[in-house]
């Protein structure tokens, strides 16, 4: 059975882009793909009640219900609280600016799930280590974190979530591993994951646009894309929803 696929635009520190919020959008839901918006902090509340299905970029590892002091963060409960449904975990810019661990990410997945969230958690290796013919290791590693915090809770083994493979070299570059190369990541992924009570999604990131959209979204074991720099051309949004909704036909 084919999975539903699933597009999601990170507009990282970026406004809402113009229409977004429209009628006739393409960052709305809409029939045989699941389509996601992720704005800066400060718009989710204006993208949850234009109706479109929100997520944030961030939220913090520690118990969803923690208060106080500490500046600047947003518990995985206060994401919940905004109406959001989904919650980005370890994207490789978060890993780079503030220094987020395997670890840190793990345990956003866990507060995530526990404030009734659904995660997707970035992956992907660094442009050294791929030269370094370390892409699998690198991936293991970073399910493993995510895996093993869910098994120790019962109550998360069963959890849904969705992960996404950015190879970190191909963020914002405009470069992409071939195809072959994501078939085989993205194989290595399922494989991984098999096994488990989890229909899990792996999305493609990493200068996804609408040239490109069709070949990658018909790769076997690719689900849909996160869309950085293009999901904020509208028009240019539409022609990848539009490719993801054909390549599962
Ligand atoms: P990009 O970003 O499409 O601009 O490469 C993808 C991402 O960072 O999620």
């Amino acid at each position: 059975m084919p999975r539903t696929p699933l597009i999601a635009a990170n507009w990282k520190m970026n406004s809402v882009p113009e229409g977004a919020l429209a009628p006739d959008s393409s960052f709305r839901p809409q029939s045989g793909v699941d389509v996601l918006a992720f704005p800066a902090a400060s718009d989710l509340r204006t993208c949850v009640e234009a109706g479109l299905t929100t997520g944030a970029q961030c939220g913090r590892p520690d118990d969803p219900a923690t208060k106080g002091a500490h500046t600047g963060d947003m518990s995985m409960t206060m994401v919940r609280e905004t109406g959001c449904q989904y919650v980005l975990c370890g994207h490789s810019e978060r890993r780079r600016d503030h220094g987020e661990t395997d670890a840190a990410i793990a345990a956003q997945v866990r507060a995530a799930l526990a404030a009734n969230l659904h995660p997707i958690v970035c992956i992907g290796e660094t442009e050294e280590e791929r030269n370094a013919g370390q892409t699998q290791e690198v991936i293991r590693r970073q399910i493993k974190a995510v895996l093993d915090i869910l098994d120790a809770a019962a109550s998360l083994q069963a959890a849904s979530l969705t992960f996404a493979y950015e190879p970190r070299w191909a963020i914002g570059t405009g470069k992409t591993p071939t195809p072959t190369e994501i078939k085989e990541t993205h194989a290595f992924i399922h494989d991984l994951l098999q096994g488990r009570q989890r229909d899990t999604r792996i999305l493609y990131g990493g200068s996804l646009n609408e040239q490109n959209a069709e070949e990658i979204l018909d790769i076997p074991g690719v689900d849909g894309g996160l869309v950085g720099g293009a999901s904020l051309k509208p028009e240019e949004f539409r022609k990848i929803v539009e490719a993801a909704v054909r390549s599962k036909k």
